[in-house]
């Protein structure tokens, strides 16, 4: 057994939760949109042809704020096309994933849908093969009450999207019009411009890095943030994270890339600021992470063209679910400049809910950390600093076993922590001494005796939560065993 402690304290304050930290991730990709969100003619589409199964999961998972349409497939999306009676809308070619793109859900559509299960759209323009005018129009469709071309157009109560992301990984080479950030960064700035002389009240993100190993990280967000801190709310963020061979110890230390990479930009956005004597903060939208098995997807890469394919349907494990929820501890620690964080995606492509064309929805185990979190984690983050063992890790460095953070909420503490020690559990000691009125606590944990187990159409429920013993829980001292290989919710009230 490993022992560990550390003390929960009001007074270690990091910020407020966003509740857009929970967010999610709606692509025109594989099957993310096409039998994932809308399959007309399923036992479950509603008369818009939008399947309730999965809406009813995505309730469930918490999601308050879903980005769309892309992603890479931004980059040559006409939004025009997508509009209007369905019998007349193109059908394209998309070279992002080199598939058939139908136009049978559009912006209309997906704030339709976004309104039915309860979520903000956020939307992305092109800044790949397009520009200022479609930016613009596209505010004018989607936020102007009427009275004009495109407001007109739409009909029906404005959409008031707030967030707007400037373009998608404009600095990656593989995106359709990439631009050195010198180049983005004019465009994004007058595009930005223009679309907050059509709706004042929106936010704007920024590109950043798509990852913190691209060899422009760092000088990309200077550049970007040096020419649009006054028109940009946020710089974005993307990370994806996936086991290496067997290298399993790396992997469960994901969360220690994550801070570094925030931490990174953070310093890079507040020497803009100070170089720039701005007075306002750049805040972060951490707008695709996620655990990617990208080495997988190299071999889908030559792709035939087709329409709804298959594409990057990973399957996850206990272990890819331990490391997502860690990814989301490292997001509420940096609660105070991360704002908004999507989940990439939403259903089927790396995602936390699966659907089969005419058969059932399901949570993968995933689905389970995300969930308890976006209903859990709301409300003040205390720092905790963990007392450890710590492991050595060939990507991280030495890192400790444990990992954790507490939210302060109206009835209590709920403190997330995760045991990435493979083989042993670990007794965790929590000091409590200063919220001397909790008297009670609750352990859920996800688990399992095979860390790879995976939960599939035919075994749904394989992978879950469990309620473990109450923590003992006496004179301001909690005491809790964290399983092997595990994530934890600590309730205490
Ligand atoms: O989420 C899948 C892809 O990953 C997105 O289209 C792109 O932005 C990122 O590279």
């Amino acid at each position: 057994m490993l022992n560990a402690s550390f003390t929960v304290d009001p007074s270690f304050r990091v910020g407020e939760v966003d509740p857009r930290l929970y967010g999610s991730f709606v692509e025109h990709m594989g099957r993310c949109v096409y039998t994932g969100i809308y399959e007309p003619g399923h036992p479950s589409a509603d008369a818009d042809g939008f399947r309730t199964d999965t809406a009813d999961l995505v309730r469930e998972l918490g999601v308050p704020i879903v980005r769309y349409p892309g992603g890479n497939f931004v980059s040559g999306y006409r939004w025009e096309d997508g509009i209007g009676p369905r019998d007349e809308r193109p059908t394209r070619l998309d070279l992002a994933w080199r598939s058939i793109e139908t136009n049978q859900v559009g912006v209309q559509e997906f704030a339709k849908w976004a309104a039915g299960v309860g979520v903000e759209p956020m939307m992305a323009v092109n800044l790949g093969t397009r520009g200022i005018d479609a930016a613009r129009s596209l505010v004018e469709f989607c936020n102007l009450p009427g009275g004009t071309y495109w407001s007109d157009l739409r009909g029906g109560d404005p959409y008031g999207v707030k967030v707007w992301c400037l373009g998608n990984e404009m600095d990656g080479p593989w995106q359709i019009g990439h631009k050195t950030a010198s180049e983005y960064a004019r465009l994004a700035h007058e595009t930005g411009k223009a679309m907050r002389l059509v709706d004042p009240t929106i936010e704007l993100v920024a590109c950043g890095s798509s990852h913190l190993s691209m060899p422009t990280f760092g000088e990309w967000e200077r550049t970007v943030l040096t020419e649009t801190y006054d028109v940009a709310d946020y710089i974005s963020m993307h990370a994806y994270y996936q086991q290496r061979g067997d290298d399993r110890d790396s992997f469960l230390a994901a969360a220690a890339g994550m801070d570094r990479f925030i931490d990174a930009v953070v310093s890079t956005a507040d020497h803009v600021r100070a170089v720039g004597r701005h007075s306002k903060k750049m805040n972060i939208s951490f707008d695709e992470w996620n655990v990617w098995y990208q080495s997988r997807f190299a071999g889908e890469r030559n792709l035939t063209i087709e329409e709804t394919p298959r594409l990057i349907e990973d399957v996850y494990s206990v272990t890819d679910a331990v490391v997502v929820g860690n990814l989301l501890i490292s997001l509420l620690r940096h609660a105070d400049r991360v704002k908004i964080a999507c989940l990439a995606q939403l259903v089927n492509v790396i995602a936390p809910i699966m659907t089969e064309p005419g058969g059932p929805a399901w949570r993968q185990p995933s689905f389970h950390p995300i969930a308890l979190t976006a209903k859990h984690g709301h409300g003040t983050v205390l720092r905790v600093e963990p007392t450890a063992p710590m492991y050595d890790t060939e990507e991280q460095g030495e890192q400790p076993l444990l990992d954790a953070v507490a939210v302060q909420g109206p009835s209590g503490v709920t403190i997330f922590a995760v045991n990435r020690s493979q083989t042993e559990p670990m007794a965790v000691d929590v000091d409590l001494r200063s919220l001397t009125s909790l008297t009670s606590a609750t352990h859920t944990a996800l688990s399992d005796d095979d860390p790879d187990a995976i939960n599939t159409m035919d075994e749904p429920e394989r992978v879950t939560t469990r309620r473990l013993d109450d923590p003992k829980l006496d004179g301001g001292r909690l005491q809790a065993v964290l399983p092997a290989l595990s994530w934890n919710m600590i309730q205490v009230s």
